[in-house]
């Protein structure tokens, strides 16, 4: 009965869909807004949905309230984060009530985890899209024109949206993120990402050289490449997915030798990537990283823990000397100057108070740059759900995560400290959040520096010479 009201609801519009062309056909001026969450990967792949569905006759619109389309690209990293979307369904079910023809869609990661039972449990949701199911969405549209919900989930061990040229939704003209490959076959015990992303799988090199040419001829400056784990990119020309590619090379492509493609479009183009996994970081990316100056001087290396028996039971595969000797790799190759930084888990199953504190001293050997940092938050399904009682009561791991953000802080501002006098090249990337006379850029290190305007423009490189800091951003002013 529902079902029937609901396809003669939309039979209206699905008839205007065959109207001749010159009348006014409201599908194709349909308004989508898109909302993303979670690491930088959901945020490219948001720029490849708009991508799919501008192709569509989708319009875009950055007011929730006067969409048509409202999709949600989420995370299911932390509890937390599958909280923050439940939240927002809430407001946007209240949308829904003023507008009941509003088409709510759930994109990634959590997504993928949930499947149907997201449709079950948050009544407002019309549409469930995992991460490799973008191709899909206009036919996952139509479905719901029709009245029905719609899903897929489907996890795929090749596609890469190789072919699909994103439209940039959250830049600035500046920088961008292309992605590099998709899915991990890591398994770390605490991670959801092999899930919720599947299977490995490394994009065509042309096909990113192709698009970091596009954005340099189009004015941007710096490009970031993306992958779970950049270290084990791997592709060969038997993996073409057409003959259209220049053959004349049978080697498999690794990173390093990527990196190196991508660095030589132009020495005005700025590389950037992330994620490095410790246990697959070379010594051959470090030299190609020595060899360019516009490969940033910055390694993200997540060490997630600084003991061993923690790191073997989340699964990491290396342990504190094998990390302890790739920090000394980076420091013996690029010395001082290459910033680097980490993520780190207080908390992770049987964790000890001495255990916690070989993560501390950990940090005072590194002295990192900076760090992103969680409290361990258990995931249904992951290996450590299965194996590992979450045994360390909230309020200590909220406890230790308080210590290792503090000493990360302290680090973090005795860097900063270091660097007054200092002049760097800065890459203007907006003006900055709090005064409209300066403008923000970022250092090799990936500095925040904040500075006065003066007659610079945005995609300027600049050299700045530090005057002061605090522990999140440097201040300065601009040499002529
Ligand atoms: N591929 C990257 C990490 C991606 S997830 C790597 O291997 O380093 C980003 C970060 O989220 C992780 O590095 C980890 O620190 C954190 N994280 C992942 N799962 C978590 C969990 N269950 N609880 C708390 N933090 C988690
Ligand atoms: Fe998760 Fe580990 Fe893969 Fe990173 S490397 S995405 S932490 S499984
Ligand atoms: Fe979150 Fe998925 Fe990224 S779980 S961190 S959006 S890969």
């Amino acid at each position: 009965m529902e079902q029937k009201k609901m396809l003669s609801k939309h039979d209206a519009a699905i008839k205007n869909r065959s109207e001749p062309s010159g009348t006014h056909n409201p599908l194709l001026h349909r308004k989508l807004y898109i909302e993303s969450y979670g690491c930088q990967m959901n945020f490219s792949d948001s720029e490849i949905v708009a991508s799919i569905m501008a192709q569509q006759g989708f319009v875009f619109t950055n007011q929730y309230d006067e969409a048509d389309l409202i999709l949600i690209n989420t995370c299911a990293i932390r509890d937390k984060a599958e909280q923050t979307i439940r939240n927002r369904l809430l407001v946007f079910n209240q949308q829904k009530l003023k507008q009941p023809d509003l088409i709510v869609g759930i994109l990634g990661c959590m997504a993928e985890r949930l499947k149907t039972q997201l449709l079950e449990e948050e009544k407002v949701v019309d549409l469930v899209a995992g991460p490799d199911a973008y191709r899909d969405l206009p036919r996952l549209i139509s479905q719901v024109d029709q009245g029905y919900k719609a899903v897929n989930t489907f996890l795929s061990k090749e596609e890469t949206y190789a072919d699909i040229a994103p439209i940039r939704l959250h830049s600035s003209g500046v920088t961008a993120f292309i992605s590099i490959m998709r899915g991990c076959n890591n398994m770390c015990s605490f991670c959801i990402v092999p899930f919720t992303r599947g299977r490995e799988r490394s994009r065509d090199p042309y096909s990113i050289v192709q698009e970091a040419k596009k954005l340099f001829e189009a004015g941007y400056k710096e490009v970031t490449l993306l992958g779970q784990n950049v270290d084990s990119y791997s592709w060969h020309p038997s993996m073409a997915a057409t003959a259209s590619l220049d053959s004349a090379s049978n080697q498999t492509i690794h990173f390093p030798q990527l990196l190196a493609m991508v660095a030589e479009i132009d020495p005005k183009l700025r590389v950037r990537f992330s994620t490095s996994h410790p246990k697959d970081m070379t010594d051959e990316v470090l030299y190609t990283m020595k060899a360019y100056d516009n490969i940033c001087k910055h390694i993200h290396l997540p060490v997630q823990s600084g003991n061993s028996r923690i790191l073997k039971r989340m699964n990491r595969t290396y342990d504190r000397e094998w990390y302890i000797e790739r920090i000394h790799a980076i420091r013996n190759i690029l010395g001082p100057s290459c910033a680097i930084s980490s993520d780190m888990i207080a908390g992770f199953c049987s964790e000890t108070e001495e255990e916690h504190a070989d993560t501390l001293s950990l940090m005072d050997y590194v002295q990192y740059d900076f760090s992103f940092m969680f409290y361990y938050s258990e995931r249904p399904g992951t290996l450590a759900a299965r194996k590992y009682p979450d045994d360390v009561p909230e309020d200590v791991k909220k406890r230790r995560l308080s210590e290792i953000i503090a000493k990360q802080r302290a680090h973090a501002l005795m860097h900063h400290q270091k660097s007054i006098n200092q002049v760097y090249q800065v890459l203007i990337e907006k003006c900055s959040k709090k005064s409209d006379d300066f403008f923000q850029g970022r250092t090799s290190q990936n500095k925040i520096v904040v500075f006065p305007k003066g007659a610079y423009k945005i995609g300027d490189y600049v050299d700045v010479q530090i005057t002061s800091c605090n522990a999140a951003t440097l201040f300065g002013t601009v040499l002529s």
